[in-house]
């Protein structure tokens, strides 16, 4: 049920409808789409139905082929123009290759470290583990970007990576706590980067692109940022040696 306010004039918009007989419209709005009966109530009316159709009951019909015509909804024939994009901005797939970069070189720097903790003659299985987890991790970050560039119809394009140290070592650290504190400093770069990309996003007007960023990584970049704080605490208080064996324990099992 809903008023129709006014005369036929305000109801122009509903071709297509079948008006009931009692308004004596129904020469007018000849067609089936609506079923409608109609009652007068006080000024207005009050048509009520049932559709049969599509269209809604609001007094104002949808016509899609018209908006069609008006709007940039074309689909495109060059084969190298993306069929999906819409309203995906330069700056936004830009930034989205940006963060593939950044991603990248977390995990090479992350895969130097796990190569340098599984040495012999440095032997700290748990951290060469977890470092080569999180250099998957990493890469795994950079493909699921690569992923929604296609997606939204960006073209993914890589950018070099720096080669990163071999040696980890530190004189007061110690390997150990150095390495932590630079994977604690890379995953801060990381979210700013991040917080960047979601700006680029709302910037240009895309809910949907701030949505993935949030969604996908800013809460896991946070746990990621605790969780590596908790480390270098945690080494920190073992300090180098004996201590920093149980650590590399724990990373183990
Ligand atoms: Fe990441
Ligand atoms: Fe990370």
């Amino acid at each position: 049920m809903f008023p129709v306010m006014g005369s036929a004039a305000s109801l122009s918009t509903m071709r297509g409808a079948s008006i009931g007989p009692n308004l004596g419209w129904s020469s007018v709005y000849s067609s089936s789409a609506l079923n409608l009966e109609s009652k007068r109530r006080g000024v207005g009316f009050v048509v009520s139905g049932k559709a049969n159709g599509n269209y809604p009951l609001t007094g104002v019909v949808f016509e899609p082929f018209e908006e069609l015509k008006k709007g940039d909804l074309t689909v495109p024939f060059a084969p190298q123009i993306s069929l999906a994009r819409q309203r995906y901005e330069d700056e936004c797939e830009a930034a989205i290759n940006e963060q593939i970069n950044v991603e990248y070189n977390v995990s090479y720097a992350y895969h130097a470290m796990y190569a340098y903790f599984d040495r012999d003659n440095v032997a700290l299985k748990g951290l060469a583990k977890f470092f080569k987890d999180s250099s998957e991790e990493e890469r795994e970050h950079a493909e699921k970007l690569m992923k929604y560039q296609n997606e939204r119809g960006g073209r993914v394009k890589l950018h070099s990576i720096v080669s990163p140290p071999s040696e980890f070592d530190h004189v007061e650290k110690g390997d150990a706590l150095y390495a932590m504190e630079l994977a604690l400093s890379f995953e801060k770069l990381t979210n700013e980067k991040l917080l960047n990309v979601h700006s680029v996003a709302d910037r240009n007007n895309d809910p949907q692109m701030a949505d993935f960023i949030e969604s996908e990584f800013l809460t896991e970049q946070v746990e990621a940022i605790k969780k590596i704080s908790d480390y270098v605490t945690q080494l920190r208080l073992v300090g180098k040696g004996h201590g920093v064996w149980h650590f590399d324990q724990m990373l183990l099992h």
